[in-house]
């Protein structure tokens, strides 16, 4: 299976979906979420991941649909808690409908990923489900609890100046790469996999995934919005901590630190403060250093990945949608 395949099952799936015709106003804003162009990075790698030890992936697919549509969760109430207003480049849900609508339709989905979860493997016909349920649903569990701490994190360092790397990057791997995390391990377990396999999928996924973060945060700054599909600079107006802000707190230069901690605090136009923010993340070199965090972490995915038993050619497609997601602009 290809990537490309692994998308086309996803986005078929999730275009059939049927909603509750009473009280259609909560599932507009889930069906609209879920049909803008999205990457489908988490279902792909659960496919992709069953597909390794399963020619027929069938089994992995209600799974799959389970963490895209809980992906599509955390971000409708993510662009609210980061009051963002443009997401795949549209109206953010809270924008289109308003927040309460947000948080409302937000929950739906989750429930909605839960019952996703509880389809796999189960067989309501012999009245059993397969063993690997009870592990898939604490995995999805511990990882929807995980991405909580993260944002929390992620919202209470907007207002420290003392965040450490080391903190910065526990941060994203509870928002971010835990989930890439999960979603490989679920479609190695649905595939068949040993524990040992599982594990080193998801250190796959997990340095992996904070090599994405790490990546997310150069384009908020670097992207080009109409590519990347939301506004460049709003990491650096909403004082996020990132890969690069986070450099430049703890830069040894001390002109430059407190050029930085001076336009922290500006607040009279935001253009302004985003080009002045960027021109010091630029003379302090962290694009370049962001970069090369990215790779190193990137090659720790690899080295996982390459010690998962089986024969290199089955995973060479995991490896290039790896490499791939390196060099994405969007
Ligand atoms: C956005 O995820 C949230 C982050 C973890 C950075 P994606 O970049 O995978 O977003 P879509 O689903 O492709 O829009
Ligand atoms: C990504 O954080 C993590 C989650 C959405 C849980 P961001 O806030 O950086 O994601 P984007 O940039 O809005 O997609
Ligand atoms: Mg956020
Ligand atoms: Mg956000
Ligand atoms: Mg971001």
């Amino acid at each position: 299976m290809t990537y490309e395949q692994a998308i086309a099952t996803i986005e078929n799936k999730l275009q059939a979906i049927k909603y509750p015709a009473q009280a259609a106003e909560l599932y507009e804003p889930i069906a609209y979420l879920l049909a803008l162009k999205g990457k489908k990075v988490r279902p792909a790698l659960t496919l992709l991941a069953c597909n390794l030890y399963q020619e027929d992936i069938e089994k992995a697919v209600d799974m799959a649909l389970a963490w895209e549509i809980f992906h599509n969760f955390t971000l409708m109430h993510d662009d609210v808690m980061d009051q963002a207003d443009v997401r795949r480049g549209q109206p953010t849900v809270h924008k289109k409908w308003d927040e309460n609508t947000a948080i409302l339709s937000g929950d739906a989905m989750l429930i909605l990923a839960y019952q996703y979860v509880a389809k796999t493997g189960a067989h309501p016909e012999q009245g059993v489900c397969d063993t690997s349920l009870r592990e898939l649903l604490d995995l999805f569990s511990t990882t929807a609890a995980e991405i909580c701490e993260g944002q929390q994190l992620d919202m209470a360092f907007e207002n420290r100046l003392d965040v450490q790397e080391a903190e910065y990057l526990n941060m994203i791997r509870l928002k971010t790469a835990v989930l890439l995390g999960a979603s490989l391990k679920s479609g190695a377990i649905i595939g068949g996999a040993n524990a040992q396999d599982a594990e080193l999928m998801y250190d796959f996924g997990v340095n992996l995934g904070v090599a994405f973060q790490i990546q997310d945060d150069l384009l908020d700054v670097y992207g080009d919005a109409a590519v990347f599909g939301k506004k460049i600079g709003g990491d650096i107006l909403a004082n996020k901590k990132t890969y690069l802000s986070v450099n430049a707190l703890n830069t040894t230069d001390a002109i430059l630190k407190k050029s930085y901690l001076l336009w922290l605090e500006y607040n009279a136009g935001e253009a302004t403060k985003i080009d002045n923010v960027t021109t010091i993340y630029n003379r302090l070199g962290l694009k370049e250093k962001a970069r090369q965090a990215m790779d190193s972490y990137f090659q720790k995915a690899l080295k996982a990945l390459e010690q998962v038993n089986v024969p290199a050619e089955k995973k060479s497609v995991l490896k290039q949608l790896a490499t791939d997601l390196m060099n994405r602009n969007s």
